[in-house]
């Protein structure tokens, strides 16, 4: 008995010096290592060494920066802080874009600011092929300008999963076989701009931005991507991608288990269910999450 409890410890220290050790040798991606600034230079201050960021929002500008390179599947995440207080009618945006227009793939994280003491929405949106128009909204279940939240967007051929701290919130599934659009075709850089949107945000615009309360500050730190930079062949041909491998293909239990408490207890809109939007429901909607 003492044996085998000796023994249950000594897995459970052995776990934690690798978890702590192995994020030290992972890559400490400094923000310029990564990004540059796309928008506003005097609005994005650099903290700890380019550890992490300081974006800034005053009615003369919001800001904004984006990936230096562009990927075909992997997965990207951030630690955001986002505005505290009253941050009604701001948006803070992390999404990863192809960048080409009339055509683009695009995965979407939009937080939605909200009055003092109400909950921040998030807002996800998919586009493959220049099509869109599949917002989902979560209402997040703590306040993520207490402290630092990871999310997190992992894209492989099988599927698109948003995370916040690693509980999925948003799964697109790849139905391509079902004639639905899916992103595996352009390569995708990481952009962030943090700007006022209190024509729609906010209740639909009902809410203004309190300028009074101006300036907003964001901050982000931990940046972390891993795609392949070498275009779609790259991308298929070196297929020992970590983000490839089965376990990565689909939800766990454990995942899909906190996938449902999301959608059950937190999610306030989705396009799948807009009868004003939609008579009937999507084709993707109808294949199951
Ligand atoms: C920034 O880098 C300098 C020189 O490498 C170091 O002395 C300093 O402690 C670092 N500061 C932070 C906040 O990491
Ligand atoms: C803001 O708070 C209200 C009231 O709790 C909520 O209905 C809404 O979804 C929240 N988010 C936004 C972006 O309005």
């Amino acid at each position: 008995m003492a044996n085998t409890s000796l023994c249950f410890l000594l897995l459970i220290f052995v776990a934690l010096v690798t978890q702590q050790l192995s994020p030290s040798l992972a890559k400490p991606a400094t923000f310029s290592q990564d990004f540059h600034i796309t928008w506003s230079e005097a609005h994005i201050k650099q903290l700890g060494n380019g550890t992490a960021i300081q974006l800034l929002l005053d009615q003369s500008s919001g800001c904004g920066f984006a990936s230096k390179s562009k990927y075909t599947f992997g997965m990207v995440s951030m630690k955001i802080k986002l505005i505290p207080g009253d941050s009604a009618g701001t948006v803070t945006a992390f999404y990863m874009s192809s960048d080409v227009y009339a055509n683009r793939d695009e995965l979407d994280f939009e937080f939605l600011g909200n009055r003092s003491g109400q909950p921040y929405t998030v807002q996800t949106n998919v586009f493959a092929l220049g099509k869109g128009d599949r917002e989902q909204r979560v209402n997040l279940w703590f306040d993520p300008s207490a402290e630092f939240h990871t999310y997190s967007i992992l894209w492989n051929r099988r599927h698109i999963v948003f995370s916040v701290d690693d509980i999925p919130i948003r799964v697109y599934k790849n139905n391509e076989a079902k004639g639905v659009p899916y992103p595996n075709s352009q390569p995708m850089g990481i952009y962030s701009t943090l700007w006022e949107a209190d024509n729609w945000a906010t209740r639909g615009g009902l809410e203004k931005i309190d300028w009074s309360k101006a300036p907003f500050y964001a901050y982000y730190k931990d940046f972390d991507i891993e795609g392949s930079t070498n275009g779609l062949a790259g991308a298929v041909t070196r297929s020992n991608n970590w983000w490839d491998a089965p376990s990565y293909q689909q939800l766990s239990a454990v995942q899909a288990r906190s996938y449902r408490w999301v959608r059950v207890n937190h999610m306030v809109y989705d396009y799948c269910t807009d009868k004003t939007r939609h008579s009937t429901p999507p084709p993707e909607c109808l294949a199951g999450i």
